[in-house]
């Protein structure tokens, strides 16, 4: 039995939740190990569509047990309402679902430094943040100032450490952001009220997850966000405040390398991005619009529009590299079948000479161009089509060419949301 990480292999929304709900038929455990609620991965499943922001898309099947590792940032408030979401089409995650005690919690204050931060910065200086208090949340992880799941469980612990951090995250928010203070009595009593709720799902995951390698369990997984909003790989600033590459997978889930089999990659046929920051094969803006509301790239988190281009060979192939990826699966292919003529972005030029590796410092990427390759389009439907051999030759063509340019393999190609519009070679 292997034990596999799925990552994204560009700025997010690569198509993650349609893979992993296929790939989870053959799991035990799916496992979320970074990020937060500021994750979208949307499933169809016949007529219904589920977006699940931060418990694993594993859950949809009745089977599979799912872990939320340590690595991730939880908002009980988003957790609670995924869990009543779920309960109301008849999924029930009692007995399967895990937390780690170690997992930080989002509080009210995070969300609202994270809101107002954005708000006070210059237009060209935002992020563009999902507004789910992840940066600040993972700010007081790193500072040691952070409420873990299992501190819900002691109340005076939870009360004083509380008190300290609404006490200080209110005079931010009134001296330097002029912004409404918080309640801290309430805050404190919502918190220990969700203690009780999130209790029986608290654990220590680590030992569940290498409990279960050990007993050859299979294991996947799940990556939120994509390789290059990693916020040591990705286009720092823009990028979130987690390690989203593969590394984090261990470190958040507390797993060890050696106990990894294979890594995964998802992108999209082309390429889109929420949020700010350089994207160099990104469409002019008219006909933007027009692919965008074709393709209907809205995100699935904050519904704003997602910002669409052509297929980043370069950002793909840094992907491969610092992820390890050993087999890529293509996502939305069929998004493509209306165009005549297809671009892959094959190199960058700087200052007019040809630019190597993708450089992720975001003003050097700002600032490259890219140099396309035309292919034809197929220019027909392939929503309908399950094998390889079934692909009109000019798709069979474009993935070829991106698998050469990647380095990675493509060995699984979405046409569709469903779970069976799925070729898997
Ligand atoms: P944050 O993670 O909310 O702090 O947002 C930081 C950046 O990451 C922004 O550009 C967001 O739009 C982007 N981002 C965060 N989560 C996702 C995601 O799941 N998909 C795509 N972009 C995301």
């Amino acid at each position: 039995m292997a034990v596999r990480i799925l990552v994204g292999a560009a700025w997010g929304d690569e198509g993650k939740g349609k893979i992993v709900d296929f790939l989870s038929e053959r799991a035990d455990i799916v496992v979320r190990f970074q990020g937060g609620a500021n994750a979208g991965h949307t499933v169809q499943i016949g007529d219904q569509e589920y977006i699940l922001h931060l418990i694993p898309v594993g859950i949809l099947r009745q089977d599979k047990a799912c872990v939320i590792g340590n690595g991730t940032v939880i908002d009980p408030e988003a957790l609670m309402e995924e869990i009543e979401m779920l309960g109301s089409h008849g999924i029930d995650v009692e007995g399967r679902l895990f937390i780690s005690h170690n997992a930080h919690v989002i509080m009210p204050y995070h969300k609202l430094i994270d809101r107002v931060g954005e708000e006070q910065l210059q237009e060209e200086e935002r992020i563009g943040t999902t507004g789910r208090g992840i940066g600040p949340a993972y700010a007081d992880k790193a500072a040691r100032k952070g409420i873990r799941i299992g501190d819900l469980h002691d109340r005076s612990v939870l009360r004083e450490k509380l008190q300290r951090n609404i006490d200080e995250a209110n005079r931010i928010l009134d001296a330097i952001y002029q912004a409404e203070t918080l309640d801290a009595d309430r805050i404190i009593e919502e918190y220990m009220a969700f203690a009780d709720r999130i209790g029986p799902f608290v654990t220590n995951t680590s030992e569940y997850l290498n409990d279960a390698i050990d007993a050859d369990k299979e294991i996947l997984f799940e990556g939120s966000q994509g390789t290059l909003l990693d916020v040591d790989h990705g286009t720092y600033p823009y990028v979130t405040s987690s390690n989203t590459t593969t590394g984090a997978a261990c470190m958040g889930a507390g797993v060890g390398p050696t106990r990894i089999d294979e890594v995964i990659g998802v992108a999209k046929a082309y390429t889109t991005r929420v949020g700010n920051g350089p994207f160099p094969t990104e469409f002019p803006s008219r006909w933007g619009d027009e692919f965008r509301r074709m393709a209907g790239e809205f995100g699935a988190t904050t519904g704003r529009p997602r910002r669409c281009g052509w297929f980043d060979a370069m950002v793909v192939r840094y992907a491969v590299m610092v992820n390890g990826i050993d087999r890529l699966a293509l996502a939305r292919l069929d998004t493509l079948d209306t165009l005549q003529t297809l671009r892959l972005c094959v190199g960058y030029r700087l200052n007019g000479e040809v630019v190597p590796h993708l450089p992720n410092d975001a003003n050097v990427l700002r600032r490259c161009e890219p140099v396309y390759e035309e292919m034809e389009g197929w220019d027909r439907p392939t929503g309908h089509i399950r094998t390889w051999d079934g692909l009109p030759k000019e798709a069979q063509a474009y993935i070829e060419r991106i698998s050469e340019l990647v380095k990675a393999k493509v060995d699984l190609v979405s046409v569709g949301s469903h779970r069976d519009a799925t070729i898997f070679m």
